[in-house]
């Protein structure tokens, strides 16, 4: 393990006024992406929408790094350019998603383990070949009145450690992301806990398994009320109880916390990661990795239509500005008005 890269690599993802674009949408999940635009999920449709987000002008300024699919790393762009070489040029890390997604877990009724961890270290190694220097591991974890079980959340946190440390052997910043999602009745003070508890569990297996905490990023949630909690809570709520547990659970020599967006509309994901930064300085960075509260707008735009490329980069390249000036608490939302 290089410490110094990693530590090198993990620095410039959370670089001042920058974020990381989450489009490392699985086959299934891109698919439910395109029936929403009406648009058949080809290996060319994807190829074109990968493209034109790679190549939006000016994304570079506040894209640090893309976190790409195993078929998208594997492409070119309409230029004949590999992907990972396209974005390397314009100064963007390339990453990729290596978890193989969320499986029941067993004995534990409703709630799921992450796999992907067999014949990790050798795909590693051919990710490294093809130009990738960070990963992402997504774990999930449901609320209900009894869970997430300890179980549960034990048996992830192990997994996601595992990963972490054979990443970093490799010299690939590992990216832990254990989300607790937004589905349920439940309130912000119980999204706080559960999301503690998973943190808390998370660090203690990063410790135990070796892995170099200046060497990683987390992607969390925020602290949010369940979807269909009566008690929404405002933004600076949400920002100040995401913030205080992360103070709690999350050691100062984590160069960075970038939060995954999760079914938050793009502008609450933008004005409540606005908020946090302006709570003032905290041991790490705060900003964003986010998927769909980035691409959205590029999507709808985009309609599957070459016509479309310009107006669905400018889309794109607005949400990406926003959440840039979020990184320094100078987001207004004057500015979604903005061309
Ligand atoms: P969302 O921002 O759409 O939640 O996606 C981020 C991500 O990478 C989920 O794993």
């Amino acid at each position: 393990m290089d410490l110094a890269t990693l530590h090198e690599t993990a620095t410039a993802l959370v670089a001042p006024g920058k974020g990381i674009l989450a489009a490392d949408e699985s086959s299934g999940t891109i698919k439910k992406r395109f029936d929403s635009i009406n648009v058949e999920s080809t290996e060319d449709n994807r190829r074109a929408y990968r493209d034109l987000l790679f190549t939006a002008p000016g994304a570079e300024e506040h894209i640090s790094g893309v976190i790409l699919f195993d078929e998208t790393i594997r492409q070119s762009g309409l230029d004949g350019t590999p992907f990972p070489k396209l974005l390397a040029g314009r100064g963007i890390i390339p990453g990729i998603k290596v978890d193989t997604g969320a499986k029941p877990l067993a004995g534990a009724e409703g709630e799921t383990v992450t796999e992907g961890l067999d014949g990790l270290r050798e795909r590693l190694a051919e990710y490294s070949e093809l130009g990738a220097r960070f990963a992402k591991w997504r774990a999930t974890y449901t609320i209900t009145d009894a869970l997430p079980s300890q179980y549960c959340i034990d048996a992830n946190a192990h997994a996601l450690a595992r990963y972490a440390a054979l990443c970093q052997e490799a010299n690939i910043v590992p990216i832990v992301e254990p989300e607790v999602l937004m589905e349920g009745g439940h309130t912000i003070d119980r999204s706080n806990d559960v999301t503690a508890a998973a943190q808390e569990a998370l660090f203690h297996a990063l410790f135990e398994q070796r892995c170099a905490l200046e060497g990683l990023l987390l992607k969390p949630n925020m602290v949010l009320s369940g979807y269909e909690c009566k008690q929404q809570a405002p933004d600076t709520e949400v920002a100040e109880k995401t913030v205080r547990c992360f103070a709690r659970t999350v050691p100062a020599a984590v160069p960075g916390i970038v939060f995954l967006s999760g079914g938050q509309s793009d502008e609450q994901a933008t004005s409540r990661l606005n908020e946090m930064n302006q709570l003032g300085s905290h041991p790490w960075q705060l900003s964003f990795s986010y998927g769909r509260a980035l691409q959205a707008p590029a999507l709808k735009a985009w309609k599957g239509d070459a016509a479309n490329v310009g107006a669905a980069q400018q889309a794109f390249v607005h949400r990406a500005n926003l959440n840039g000036a979020a990184r320094s608490g100078s987001y207004t939302a004057a500015m979604e008005k903005a061309a």
